[in-house]
């Protein structure tokens, strides 16, 4: 699996990816509403980028916080980061579908992570790492697209995604997609096609149950600055689902 996010990509997603209203004002505020108070847990943050969330469940109390990115610029940059600032969150290089054991979570997080498996075994991969690390009654927290309405083309442009799915995508099959914030527009990457079906079944096998989806909202802070016309379609059709597992 190759490192798509280079130097540039990664100050660029500092700058500014966080200010997208979809996720400022919908991923962000479900995702935190699920994971609740995290005050004296350990939690594993899969694709954990420039750490944004493994600094903030720091500072919002959690014991212990890893990430772990395959991308070495991502890594390098948020290591960086932890020296200026330091907040005590270890960062590993490594890719997610083959890691080394870190320890026992209360709570593995993997937001925008599964879609970059590459491969079933890499899909299977990353799911026995996410499992590997639970401890029992632990939960996964994922953060995935929703494939059957993401293959519709165009429909999330003006969150400023551009997604490129093809209506017969197929497990396995990758697909481009890029972000724009403001006037700059990220070089395309590719991610991969998987069903809900078949994250479901690779998460089961792992060793996950309960198993659920939830749809991301809007924030009341996102509907007052925006405007609820703004997150009419979001709401309709979510683009984005959070996946939640348990550790049996
Ligand atoms: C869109 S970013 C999300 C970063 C972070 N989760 C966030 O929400 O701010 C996706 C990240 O997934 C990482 N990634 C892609 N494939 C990976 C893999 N196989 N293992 C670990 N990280 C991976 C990329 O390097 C990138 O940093």
């Amino acid at each position: 699996m190759s490192d798509q996010y280079d130097a540039d990509m990664v100050a660029q997603y500092d700058r500014g990816f966080t200010e997208i209203p979809l996720r400022r004002y919908v991923e962000l505020p479900s995702v935190y509403q699920i994971l609740g108070d995290v005050t004296g847990l350990c939690v594993l943050d899969l694709a954990c980028g420039t750490g944004y969330y493994a600094k903030e469940l720091r500072r919002r109390g959690a014991a212990r916080v890893v990430g772990a990115d395959l991308s070495e610029a991502m890594i390098r940059a948020t290591r960086a980061q932890e020296e200026k600032a330091p907040l005590g969150v270890e960062y590993v290089h490594a890719d997610a579908g083959a890691l080394e054991h870190l320890g026992d979570f209360n709570v593995v997080t993997g937001i925008h992570l599964l879609h970059y498996a590459s491969s079933l075994e890499h899909l299977n991969g990353m799911c026995q790492s996410i499992s590997r690390h639970l401890k029992p009654a632990g939960r996964f927290i994922g953060y995935q697209l929703n494939y059957d309405v993401a293959r519709k083309p165009h429909y999330y442009d003006k969150y400023g995604f551009n997604l490129r799915i093809s209506e017969q995508a197929r497990d396995g099959q990758p697909f481009i997609f890029s972000v724009t914030l403001g006037d700059y527009t990220s070089p395309d990457i590719t991610a991969y096609y998987w069903s809900k079906q078949s994250l479901e079944s690779a998460l089961h096998d792992a060793g996950l149950t309960g198993l659920r989806w939830v749809a991301p909202a809007p924030s009341p802070e996102g509907i007052e600055k925006q405007g609820a016309d703004f997150w009419a379609d979001v709401m309709r059709s979510p683009f984005e689902l959070i996946v939640i597992g348990t550790k049996s």
